[in-house]
């Protein structure tokens, strides 16, 4: 099989609704105990619609002193004031008042996150923006149905003595609050559920490349009622105001999605005063096809696994384990759909894959792909961008590789599937572990038992079978091994933002 060229035509971006061009126009602020304020930090940071390259807004870098006073804020809304009397289902109302807001706006909204990560304005009004709202409106559930236990002690006092002993959560605090660029508006929102649930206060930091959604999202929360300083928004670099917030002794928990490499340097700075830390990680998703199939359908499932948002989702399908006997078939078909996939700017109706978030971004792709082509691997679909004004990538399939090849071990984070083939179900189980991630994994077969003995194998906080990035606000999520710690989501994913405190009283 021979590298296809590229095919691809690719739209010019549409103009902008005018309530998005003023958005646009705002200054550069910070929200700060529920007031948008001029960032203390100098640096401005360039908003680029990665479709056509442009710059189209600016957002302010925040220093280690707007860190200090949204931190304040933060505390001092936790420790005292209106929210830290309000009853769970008050908060449940403001939650419910905020998911109102922004189904409101929620076409504004998904034209918002279309253009500022490129995403196609189709899949925003899909999935970003109604997952969005699901995460406040599931986690609301929870302010009112926290509880704890009470249990029977063996404790020895004086005669006579009894004890009454129970456990109650509490909200762990202020939470500093690290996101990516992959899903903005959707990774705030996940986010901050939890923290408004259970009463505990957030300074969120959306990623330097996306952050109006998460600036619009502070208007409507603002516009909800939520009492000053319970979210306190400031965008700015990793490396000033995300590292400022790391550091900052007051911050009692992080909440951090992105990278490995981060996550590892974040969970070192909160060792100085024992913050608690989530982390949801990189990851290298196995996608493993068993003989029984048709081959057609789990090709263009495998092919969304991989491909959906442009490859840039933590538990995108990278790489496939396809059964021997229907590998070609099945390499075949993800390459069918690759190329058939219409790639444009996210403000085309049309589009299917969007550009990737940044140069950045592309440039580490494509040198992945460079670096697979070096190391001998062969590239049957894409392999390489378009040629096009835009961040683009050509969404790729590559046979022929090894275990130990760069694109094989590292997340790529775009369009890039590698394919290998497999004979024995133990074999594959093997290798599908063989990589220091364990985010997710799915299964394709109707073969009940081969499926049932090769899940309890996955090293992976999620297994899918027949389907792939099926995430719900209900379902636990998180990691294995280097993808992370904790989990997200669910009952575990509210518990994470509490302390569990024991009472042991003698009566
Ligand atoms: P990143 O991990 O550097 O950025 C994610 C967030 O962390 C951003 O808000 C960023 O400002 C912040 N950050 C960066 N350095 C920090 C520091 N020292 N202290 C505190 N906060 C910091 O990810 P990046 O550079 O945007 O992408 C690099 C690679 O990371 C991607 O190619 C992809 O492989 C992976 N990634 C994984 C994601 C996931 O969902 N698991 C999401 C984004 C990136
Ligand atoms: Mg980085």
């Amino acid at each position: 099989m021979n590298a296809v060229p590229a095919s691809h035509t690719i739209a010019e971006q549409p103009a902008l609704s005018s309530a998005l061009a003023k958005f646009l126009e705002r200054k550069p602020r910070l929200l700060v105990n529920g007031e948008w304020v001029e960032a203390h930090g100098k640096g401005r940071i360039p908003v680029i619609d990665p479709a056509t390259e442009r710059r189209i807004a600016e957002i302010a870098d925040a220093d280690a002193q707007d860190v200090d006073r949204a931190v304040r804020a933060a505390r001092a809304a936790f420790e005292s004031g209106p929210w830290a009397g309000m009853l769970p289902d008050e908060r449940e109302q403001l939650m419910w008042r905020l998911a109102d807001l922004m189904e409101r706006h929620a076409g504004e909204l998904a034209e918002l996150e279309s253009l500022d990560n490129g995403k196609p304005i189709a899949m925003a009004r899909l999935i970003d923006v109604p997952g969005a709202i699901s995460h406040l409106r599931y986690m609301s559930g929870w302010a009112s149905k926290l509880d704890g236990s009470t249990f029977n002690t063996s404790l020895r006092a004086a005669p006579g003595t009894k004890f009454h002993t129970y456990t109650v959560r509490e909200p762990v605090g202020v939470v500093a609050q690290i996101i990516p660029w992959n899903f903005p508006l959707l990774m705030a929102t996940l986010k901050l559920a939890p923290v408004l649930a259970t009463g505990c206060t957030s300074v969120l930091k959306p990623a330097e490349q996306t952050s109006l959604s998460a600036l619009r999202l502070g208007e409507l929360i603002v516009e909800a009622g939520f009492p000053p300083g319970v979210v306190n928004i400031l965008t700015g670099l990793g490396e000033s105001t995300g590292a400022a917030l790391v550091a900052h002794p007051d911050v009692d928990k992080i909440a951090f999605t992105g990278s490995t490499e981060v996550g590892k340097l974040i969970n070192i700075a909160a060792t100085a005063t024992l913050k608690r830390v989530s982390l949801e990680l990189g990851g290298k998703s196995p996608v493993i096809v068993l003989p029984d199939v048709d081959p057609r359908a789990v090709a263009a499932g495998a092919a969304q696994a991989v491909f959906f948002n442009s490859g840039q989702i933590c538990v995108a399908g990278s790489r496939l384990f396809v059964q021997r006997r229907i590998f070609d078939q099945v390499v075949a078909g993800v390459s069918e759909v690759s190329r058939s996939i219409v790639m444009g700017p996210g403000l085309d109706e049309h589009t299917q894959m969007g550009p990737l978030v940044s140069q950045e971004q592309r440039d580490r792709v494509l040198s992945y792909l460079q670096s697979g082509r070096k190391q001998g691997a062969t590239i049957v679909a894409g392999g390489d961008a378009p040629g096009h004004k835009g961040y683009y990538v050509n969404p790729t399939v590559i046979v022929d590789v090894k275990p130990d090849m760069k694109i094989v071990r590292e997340e790529i984070f775009g369009p890039v599937l590698v394919a290998q083939r497999f004979d024995e179900l133990e074999e594959v189980a093997a290798w599908a572990n063989d990589t220091p991630y364990g985010l997710a994994a799915s299964i394709w077969s109707n073969d009940l038992r081969a499926v049932q003995r090769l899940v309890p194998k996955i090293k992976a906080g999620t297994v899918w079978v027949n389907c792939h990035s099926m995430i719900d606000a209900g379902m636990p999520f998180g990691g294995y091994k280097q993808s992370g710690f904790g989990r997200e989501q669910g009952r575990a994913g509210v518990e994470m933002y509490t302390e569990l405190k024991a009472v042991c009283m003698a009566i």
